[in-house]
């Protein structure tokens, strides 16, 4: 059995991706919270410490990288601390212990302030009159990065050092710019979480084929395949062939 190793492995994605890829790998969790215990082996310990990441991941195919401060309005020294040094010690342990992939949750809020602008202002408003859902302009893996927040300059940050580690070392860097994931696995909480929901079982397909297929440098929008949906799943489907099941409009009442 592979080995794979999760920062921020006791989250919420990480219990999510314990549950799912237990049955294929053997899988390492590193967190700095004990509060959810996964049934897969847990390290307490901080990403921010080098050698909890180095030596950790020894021994692994993969690392799943989780672990962050998750609020869109988290202040710079946190971002700084558990996001941007964070993401250097893994891809610094991948090199050095020659590990060959890093799956890393990136965020739509890489590319947030696109939702300024029509026609995705009105989509997450819940403004539909006047919008034909099938001619929305798709945001792709191209467009350029537009964070709205020091967290999404974080995220933005980690896909540019999947490049550098992937270009300078070859290792290949899968950078999932997710949509919304919920602990109740609905869009219920806001008219936005029709366009940006990701169910669990469409995030678990995603991270699981990502780490099944031999990849580059990547950028796949988590997103489950909602009639709202503004961002591409085309180049996720070419590449490794994910389909999402869950459609966020079957939920609306
Ligand atoms: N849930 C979503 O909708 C969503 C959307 C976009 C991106 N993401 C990204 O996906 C990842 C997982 O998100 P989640 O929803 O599971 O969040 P979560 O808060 O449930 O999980 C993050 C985990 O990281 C751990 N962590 C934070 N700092 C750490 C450190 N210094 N050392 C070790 N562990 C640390 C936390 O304890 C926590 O368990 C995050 O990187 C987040 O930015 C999530």
């Amino acid at each position: 059995m592979k080995k794979i190793f999760i920062t921020g492995g006791t989250g919420l994605i990480g219990s999510i991706l314990n549950n799912h890829l237990q049955k294929d790998y053997e899988i390492l969790n590193l967190d700095i919270s004990k509060s959810n215990k996964n049934s897969s082996g847990t390290i307490i310990g901080d990403m921010n410490n080098y050698n909890d990441v180095f030596e950790g991941s020894k021994g692994c195919s993969a690392i799943i990288h989780l672990g962050a401060v998750v609020s869109v309005d988290s202040n710079w020294d946190l971002v700084l601390k558990n996001n941007i040094e964070s993401t250097k010690n893994v891809y610094e342990s991948a090199k050095n212990n020659n590990i060959d992939k890093v799956v890393f949750a990136s965020s739509n809020h890489a590319v947030g302030l696109f939702e300024n602008d029509d026609p995705y202002k009105q989509i997450v408003a819940g403004n539909y009159k006047n919008i034909d859902h099938k001619k929305i302009p798709i945001i792709d893996h191209n467009v350029p990065i537009r964070p709205d927040s020091y967290y999404g300059i974080s995220k933005a940050y980690g896909e540019s050092m999947g490049r550098f580690y992937y270009e300078m070392y070859g290792i290949q860097s899968i950078n999932l710019r997710i949509g919304t994931v919920q602990k109740i696995d609905t869009p219920k909480n806001s008219i936005r979480h029709f366009a940006t929901w990701l169910s669990h079982k469409d995030i678990a397909q995603l991270v699981e084929k990502s780490l099944m297929t031999k990849l580059g440098f990547e950028i796949f929008y988590g997103v489950s395949n909602n009639k709202w949906r503004f961002w591409d799943i085309e180049n996720a489907y070419k590449k490794i062939g994910y389909e999402p099941i869950e459609n966020a409009e079957n939920y609306r009442k």
